[in-house]
């Protein structure tokens, strides 16, 4: 496995690679690795002859208060268990090289970035879509994997790739979830028992609504009811951002729920900000 820091010899060792011949398959990330990045490597592995994993903490996409500085990092693990899950390049630059003082190209989905997420964060998107185009100009992947728990970040994404002309396989891989449910994250790292017991309120709310659906309730406003109450009897202190029905696609949202509806969530549970969602049918 190689380990590359500096832009120059990534973009030097992809175009040897497409030269030869070789199909690349990138899974870009912020570090601090967990199952659920270890899904998409896997994946990759599969569907490609060399997987390259970044490594990117992209202080463009987090906002001023926001969690930058105390992001969790642990790069020795990192590296192990990309090793382990047969990662082949592991691309970790830096912000210098990434973002230079003079840095003032942006990329930008319009319609797409500006709901959900979007309205709490609102230049979160600009900042992935910019830092992904990069990566992908550096990288030059024939296929990518991105995850689902940021499901409108895959599709903003998916947006850019198809919008910008690349031609690059979208590939987006399902949820991993620990034993009780709560979806795999790195900010999972910041909490004390106390919060890990009600971060498991995201899901818990997902799967109430879920089964409400399958029971035949398939109005937004009486199915958000019943989210909110799950939430509170769960995580008394929590805030909630938004809860959301849309449709999977066009994320607008949908009058009546039906099997393209997913239901988006964002929940601040003593202060780590976490996002969750679930397909209703
Ligand atoms: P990060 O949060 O590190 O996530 C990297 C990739 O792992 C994303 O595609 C994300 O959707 C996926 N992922 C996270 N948790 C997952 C889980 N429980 N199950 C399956 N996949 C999961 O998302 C980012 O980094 C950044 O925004 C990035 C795309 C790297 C751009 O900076």
């Amino acid at each position: 496995m190689r380990v590359i820091r500096s832009t120059t010899q990534m973009q030097r060792l992809s175009r040897q690679l497409v030269g030869k011949g070789k199909t690349i398959g990138l899974v870009p990330t912020m570090g601090y690795l967990h199952e659920g990045h270890l899904s998409l490597i896997h994946r990759a592995r599969k569907l490609a002859d060399v997987v390259a994993v970044t490594i990117f903490v992209n202080p463009a996409q987090f906002s001023p208060t926001e969690d930058l500085r105390r992001y969790p990092h642990d790069e020795r693990g990192d590296l192990r268990k990309i090793r382990k899950a047969g990662g082949d390049i592991v691309f970790i630059p830096t912000s210098r090289d990434m973002y230079p003082a003079e840095f003032e190209t942006w990329v930008e989905v319009e319609r797409l970035s500006k709901t959900l997420e979007g309205k709490v964060r609102p230049t979160h998107f600009r900042g992935v879509t910019t830092v992904v185009t990069k990566l992908y100009n550096i990288c030059r992947p024939d296929l990518v994997v991105f995850g689902m728990k940021d499901y409108q970040q895959a599709m903003v994404l998916r947006r850019m790739t198809v919008d910008l002309g690349y031609n690059i396989r979208f590939v987006i891989a399902p949820t991993v979830r620990e034993a009780d449910g709560l979806a795999m994250s790195s900010r999972n790292a910041y909490f004390d028992a106390g919060g890990r017991a009600e971060a498991i309120c995201l899901y818990r709310a997902l799967s109430t609504a879920r089964a409400m659906v399958r029971a035949g309730i398939k109005r937004p406003s009486r199915l958000e009811r019943e989210i909110r109450a799950v939430i509170r009897a769960t995580a008394p202190t929590s805030r909630i951002d938004y809860v959301a029905f849309t449709d999977f696609a066009t994320l607008q949202p949908v009058a009546t729920v039906d099997r393209s509806t997913i239901c988006s969530l964002a929940v601040r549970v003593r202060n780590v900000r976490l996002i969750d969602n679930m397909k209703m049918a």
